[in-house]
């Protein structure tokens, strides 16, 4: 199986958590687009979604899926969303997209957040994917003056503005062995938007497409 065959294979398998009724939220990247292309064929079924961002919006619209406002929605009763790293304990690394602060919005909106990904992206210890920030763009220098003070390797993304009008630090060299602690750190420094780890608020199912199939945690 291809690694594209097995993101397919896990968010043909979220789609089993869709109620009708729903509005569900959505996130951002090829393994959140097959999902979308598997909520069309329901669409009939649920009263639209939420995009985690306007790449993602632009995919829904062109299926017919009506894109609506988190603050005319309320909470979810779900989100599903794929992953750069996860761990067994469904801790994630987010936002090789760029996208990560609306999907950290859209996260802590939903009751459960389904995590999608192929199996190559299961990990004993965050960091090897080099952890996204995003930050405001006057505070480039002093996080990454900071990030360097605790070991890591800020890169700024070349060429990238997030969706919010801001910039992305790629901090390499981190190994994580506390990503909550971790993620709280880092979210108090100021000029920091959005860490790109997820374990605050982790995933509450992780579901793999493997070549033996699909394995779904926990
Ligand atoms: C988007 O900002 C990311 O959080 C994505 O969820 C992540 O990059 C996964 O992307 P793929 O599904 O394309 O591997």
């Amino acid at each position: 199986m291809t690694p594209d065959e097995k993101k397919k294979a896990a968010a043909e398998t979220a789609l089993a958590y869709v109620e009708s009724g729903w509005v569900v939220g959505v996130g951002t990247g090829s393994t959140a687009n097959h999902f979308i292309d598997a909520l069309a064929r329901v669409k009939g079924r649920i009263d639209g979604a939420v995009a985690s961002s306007n790449a993602t919006a632009e995919r829904l619209k062109k299926h017919g899926i009506p894109v609506l406002e988190l603050n005319s929605t309320g909470d979810l009763p779900l989100y599903v969303d794929g992953a750069d790293e996860a761990t067994r304990h469904l801790h994630l690394i987010k936002g090789g997209g760029g996208a990560l602060t609306r999907e950290k919005i859209v996260a802590a909106a939903s009751a459960k957040f389904v995590c999608i990904a192929d199996d190559s992206k299961l990990v004993d210890v965050l960091g090897k994917f080099p952890l996204p920030i995003e930050i405001i763009p006057m505070a480039r220098s002093l996080v990454a003056r900071q990030l360097t003070a605790r070991g890591g390797q800020p890169v700024l993304r070349e060429k990238f503005i997030t969706d919010n009008g801001n910039l992305i630090l790629d901090v390499h060299n981190l190994s994580i062995l506390n990503p909550v602690e971790l993620e709280r750190e880092l979210n108090q420094l100021a000029g920091v938007v959005t860490v790109g780890l997820f374990a605050v608020r982790p995933a509450d199912v992780l579901i793999l497409g493997g070549d033996e199939g699909v394995e779904t945690l926990p």
